[in-house]
């Protein structure tokens, strides 16, 4: 019998799932390699990229640092998981529509990771470009957008579109 195997019954995009795993293994590599789920992609496994980058109970992690042992009883919600049948998330359309990716291996994390700058901005988090953190506002502006999002790398340089989709998602403007 194999060693340091523990089991996790956690909900991934809605569907209960419990497997046995290696307590080593990352929510990526079980997401990728246990439920089939590719989506989620692994561009360093050291937590530099933002490739991973998944929401946990609606906040976003990097799943490369998240042993999937900890996760008993949690939500994961993956790019898989964003489109409702064949109705994209508004923030999957308005990638598409303004040219948010290249090659595409960055944009899961990009897109998950923006869901939840937009829920975090929602209930008025600040962060380092905020210039006056005792006030709170909802508003995000571009810099903001920026800031928020530089976890996310993308060596294909969509950052521009990145900021238009999200912030067209977040303003409502269309
Ligand atoms: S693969 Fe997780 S941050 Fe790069
Ligand atoms: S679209 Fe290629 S790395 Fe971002």
């Amino acid at each position: 019998k194999a060693q340091n195997v523990v089991k996790v019954a956690f909900q991934v995009n809605g569907a209960a799932q419990t497997l046995e795993l290696d307590s080593r293994v990352v929510l990526l590599d079980a997401l990728r390699e246990h439920l089939a789920l590719t989506g989620s992609k692994k561009g360093c496994d050291q937590g530099q990229c933002g490739a991973c980058t998944v929401l946990v109970d609606g906040q976003r992690v990097l799943s490369c640092l998240t042993l999937a042992a900890t996760l008993g009883g949690r939500e994961v919600t993956t790019i898989e998981g964003l489109a409702k049948g064949d109705q994209l998330h508004p923030v999957q359309a308005a990638f598409i529509k303004h040219d948010g990716f290249q090659c595409g291996y960055c944009t899961p994390g990009q897109i998950c990771s923006a869901v939840g700058v937009l829920a975090e901005a929602q209930r008025g988090h600040v962060s380092h470009v905020t210039g006056d953190v005792r006030k709170t506002t909802t508003r995000l502006t571009d810099d903001e957008i920026k800031e928020r999002m530089s976890g996310n790398i993308c060596r294909c340089g969509a950052y521009p579109g990145i900021v238009a989709a999200v912030q067209e998602v977040h303003s409502g403007r269309q």
